[in-house]
């Protein structure tokens, strides 16, 4: 039975304290203030217990990275025995293990789908993607949406919002355009002057909510790219892997990009992996000079080992079964709980990328902290936090669905006595 999680240790007391005192000050307060004071423990599954026992059901997920459960044993055991052999490997050369992984994803990614290049984060994979585009057509300029996050280095974050790029003076104003979300006329008119070298888009915007895009966006923007000469860069760090139904999201549109970008999940939540594949055409670099891009923990071999087995793992076709049959479950119990009750407005879903819609503007940060002290973990939207991020793993079983209903049905309730 989970403990108070308004009760805390001193164990778990000193990690808040050092953690504000040579961490992340602003970060610790903000969960402070939002009554949160989650110190991470013990994790398995799709379970995590704060460091004082509180138990968790996992629905946050880090935004898919342990979308086959936190310290899956499978994949541990793929580690321990790479851990016998191998380490991060030289980047200067390639590995078995490396190209292992390259012809895998060759293999599973849309069809002319061929290079990859392999880095630690998601972040530098949509740099890397970013920059790529660039090259593969001598132009600058990007466009993405207003609302939607790529990661936190230079390019990627100057692709994102803009008053964070601003924040550490990263942004470039002249070659980062933003257009509205499901908006084809406002895409055609930042692409027609034949100037952009990439629309860089993520599946389902996550830290908007998870919008599901309407049935021509996609492919409409796809279809503009091609138009104008542009590399369509689909950023799948958290649509892709399965949590559609689909290995990749944008197969439910059956949208071929130029470039896909992985991350998160691929790490198996073990060993970072995120990686950038690309057609020949936008790959031609790779044949022109060899050292053009190298990173000494891109492609680590032990990470490579994992990310291949998450491959396995995530393309088998009764794990992306199981994935819709949960999903189905989850559309009928979400359902019943959004007609009794009315503080809980909608359901955005694709498979298991869910965002659950509240009646005021930031309901999910309620939510998410209603379901923290019911014992759930899941994070509202950082750009719409009306909306709450739910995010099941892709193994979960019927029971586990059910007591996460059970304690979101609960959470709700809270929520709607503490508004009335
Ligand atoms: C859609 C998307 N792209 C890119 C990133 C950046 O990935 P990373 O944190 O591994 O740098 C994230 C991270 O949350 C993401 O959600």
């Amino acid at each position: 039975m989970s403990q108070d999680p308004a009760a805390i240790s001193d164990r778990k007391r000193r990690v808040l304290e050092l953690s504000r005192d040579y961490l992340m000050p602003a970060r610790a307060a903000a969960w402070e203030n939002l009554g949160v004071p989650l110190v991470i423990g013990r994790r398995e599954g799709y379970r995590l217990w704060d460091i004082d026992g509180h138990e968790l059901l996992d629905v946050h997920l880090n935004g898919g990275t342990y979308n086959l459960g936190h310290r899956n044993p499978e994949l541990v055991e793929v580690l321990r025995q790479g851990l016998d052999e191998l380490d991060v490997g030289n980047h200067h050369f390639p590995s078995e293990a490396r190209v292992e992984l390259a012809q895998k994803l060759a293999a599973l990614t849309p069809a002319e789908l061929h290079y990859s290049v392999f880095v630690p984060s998601g972040s530098e994979a949509n740099d890397l993607a970013i920059r790529v585009a660039r090259r593969a057509t001598g132009r600058r300029k990007i466009v993405a949406l207003e609302a939607a996050f790529h990661g936190r280095t230079a390019l990627s974050a100057a692709a994102g919002q803009d008053d964070m790029a601003r924040f550490f003076l990263a942004d470039y104003p002249d070659e980062f355009v933003k257009v509205p979300f499901n908006d084809l006329d406002a895409m055609e008119q930042a692409l027609r002057g034949g100037d952009v070298a990439g629309v860089l888009m993520e599946t389902m915007p996550a830290t908007y909510g998870f919008p599901v895009p309407d049935d021509d966006y996609l492919p409409g923007v796809k279809k503009l790219c091609e138009r104008y000469g542009t590399i369509y860069i689909a950023d799948e760090v958290q649509t892709g892997l399965g949590r559609t139904g689909h290995l990749w999201g944008i197969e439910t549109w059956n949208v071929e990009p130029d470039v896909l970008v992985t991350g998160k999940g691929l790490s198996g939540g073990l060993y970072p992996m995120s990686a950038v594949v690309m057609t020949r055409h936008v790959g031609q670099w790779l044949t022109e000079q060899g050292w053009a891009y190298v990173s000494t923990f891109g492609g680590a071999e032990l990470g490579c080992r994992v990310a291949s087995r998450v491959l396995d793992m995530c393309s088998q076709p009764q794990v992306l079964a199981n994935v819709r049959r949960l999903s189905e479950r989850l559309t009928s119990g979400l359902e019943q709980l959004r007609q009794r009750h009315p503080f809980f407005t909608a359901v955005r879903q694709l498979g298991l990328v869910i965002g659950l819609q509240t009646a005021s503007s930031l309901g999910g940060m309620q939510l998410s902290r209603a379901l923290y002290q019911r014992g759930v973990w899941a994070m509202f939207s950082g750009f719409a936090p009306s909306v709450l991020q739910f995010k099941v793993g892709l193994l979960v079983d019927n029971a586990y669905c059910d007591l996460l209903l059970e304690r979101l049905d609960a959470a709700l309730s809270d929520v709607e006595k503490e508004n009335a």
